[in-house]
């Protein structure tokens, strides 16, 4: 079993019946989504799932998980989702899968967030991993151009063709290669007063549980958060 697997399978087991679950996107939430499938195919356990991009929700769908939109449910039980990043302060970056939006929307709906990750996601401080920002298409240019004055060393998201990648929003993906982020509350502040910035991929004070993936067998780490 792989570290992606065997947390995404840990992660499964924190699933309880009659739970509305927010199930994340990537290639480790691949694995939770399966696992959390074959419960409810073999022991019939019963949730809904929210789901925070096309192709997760297809393969629920595959799985015969229900599903429910998100504006049918008031609440989220608990989201299970990957992360690129995650500091020694528990702060995280997402959105290498370019599903950040729906990721954020459906974490601050959720009562308990757990993020499942091999430990070569853990860092000290965030920013070696490229920190997604989703803009709109139009004056996306001027957008790039601020990253750019700003020292943040900013790229398109493309697609393997070359094209730049648009999201499930229909939004564009700007990738900002800042090495360190020394302040990432001040940074999120800023991008958030950005017109035509969507949402970014900053995740901060929102993490309850971590799972990591070793050699040794998965660890699971309860957040305090005073
Ligand atoms: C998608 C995400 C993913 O959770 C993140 O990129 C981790 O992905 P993976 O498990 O494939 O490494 O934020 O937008």
């Amino acid at each position: 079993m792989n570290l992606k697997q065997m947390v995404g399978y840990k992660a499964a087991e924190f699933v309880k019946d009659g739970m509305i679950v927010g199930l994340g996107t990537g290639s480790t939430a691949y694995y939770m989504v399966e696992a959390v499938g074959k419960r409810v195919k073999e022991e019939g356990l019963q949730i809904v799932g929210v789901t925070t991009s096309f192709r997760t929700a297809d393969h629920a769908r595959e799985w015969g998980i229900p599903l429910k939109d998100i504006d049918d449910v008031d609440h989220i039980d608990v989201t299970i989702d990957g992360a690129d990043e995650i500091s020694s302060e528990y702060q995280g970056i997402k959105g290498g899968g370019a599903a950040h939006l729906f990721e954020k929307v459906v974490a601050n709906l959720s009562d308990q967030i757990i993020w499942i990750v091999d430990e070569s996601k853990l860092v000290e401080q965030l920013g070696a991993f490229p920190l997604p920002v989703e803009v709109v298409h139009f004056g996306a240019g001027q957008v790039f151009r601020l990253f750019e004055k700003s020292g943040y060393n900013p790229s398109w998201r493309k697609e393997e063709d070359g094209e730049r990648l648009v999201t499930d929003s229909g939004n564009l993906i700007i990738d900002l290669h800042m090495g360190v982020i020394e302040e990432p509350k001040r940074l999120a502040t800023w991008l958030d007063s950005i017109t035509g910035v969507v949402e970014h991929g900053l995740f901060l004070d929102c993490v309850d549980r971590v799972i990591v993936g070793s050699e040794q067998g998965p660890v699971v780490e309860d957040v305090d958060r005073g």
